[in-house]
């Protein structure tokens, strides 16, 4: 399974109208996903017209997309009125910069304007080695410091994210499909198991902490699971 069929089974799962992207880039994904309402968030949008164009033949919802030229920060504080207008967004799809700080944000933001059987979705909360898991400010920084190469993966500290929510958060059911990088999945309702850390908390963890507890700190779960998964936790 890869983001693209995580994405479309929660949508079509959970009869999604409105799906929102935190990080879109050249539209990889976006511009595949198939829902009648579509966000697409990023400060450097690198989707051309002709792509756009091959969109509106795959799909013709694809014609009344939305897209925003911004970071996420700046879309939160601008687009209140719009998201309320379309009722909230049934799936969100975080992607955008990976650290800790800004995914922590995101998620947060999110969960304002997610309706009420709405699922978010976090790329990249899994990384399989320490350079892809190097935190920095930026994906250049991250490559600046050799950790990791050019063409590769970065994921950041994104998990720790997830380590937080599963720390702090007892009204939200959170874990992790192992598979495409680890994605994240967010939904309303009682937890699985609720985690607890001893000592100085989730800031003190390091990549050797997640690579000796990733079962556990992350609540990691076969993707085969994500439909019991989402019926565990009905829209309410
Ligand atoms: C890994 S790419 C997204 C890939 C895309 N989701 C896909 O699956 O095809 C990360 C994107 O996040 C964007 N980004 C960086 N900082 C951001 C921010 N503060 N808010 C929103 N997007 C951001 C970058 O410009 C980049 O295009």
């Amino acid at each position: 399974m890869d983001r693209r069929d995580v994405v479309q089974t929660v949508i079509d799962r959970r009869r999604g109208r409105t799906y929102l992207e935190i990080g879109v880039k050249k539209g990889k994904l976006f511009l595949q996903v198939i829902a009648r309402k579509k966000i697409a968030v990023d400060p450097v949008l690198k989707i051309s017209r002709k792509r756009k164009m091959k969109s509106w033949l795959r799909s013709p919802f694809n014609l009344f997309n939305e897209y925003y030229e911004m970071t996420s920060d700046e879309f939160f504080a601008r687009a209140r009125q719009r998201l309320e207008r379309l009722g909230g967004v049934d799936v969100v799809f975080i992607d955008g910069l990976h650290t800790h700080e800004q995914s922590w944000k995101d998620v947060l933001n999110s969960l304002r304007y997610l309706s009420p059987g709405g699922v978010i979705l976090m790329h990249d909360c899994s990384p399989g080695s320490a350079a892809q898991a190097t935190p920095a400010a930026s994906r250049e920084e991250a490559t600046e410091r050799q950790a990791v190469p050019r063409a590769g993966c970065w994921s950041g500290d994104v998990w720790k994210t997830i380590v937080k929510l599963r720390v702090e958060r007892d009204d939200l059911r959170v874990g992790v499909l192992d598979c495409d990088h680890g994605i994240g999945v967010i939904l309303r309702g009682e937890p699985e198991r609720r985690l607890s850390l001893p000592g100085a908390g989730v800031e003190a963890l390091g990549y050797d902490d997640l690579a000796a507890n990733r079962r556990e700190l992350l609540n990691l779960l076969e993707p085969e699971r994500l439909g019991s998964w989402l019926s565990a936790s009905p829209p309410r």
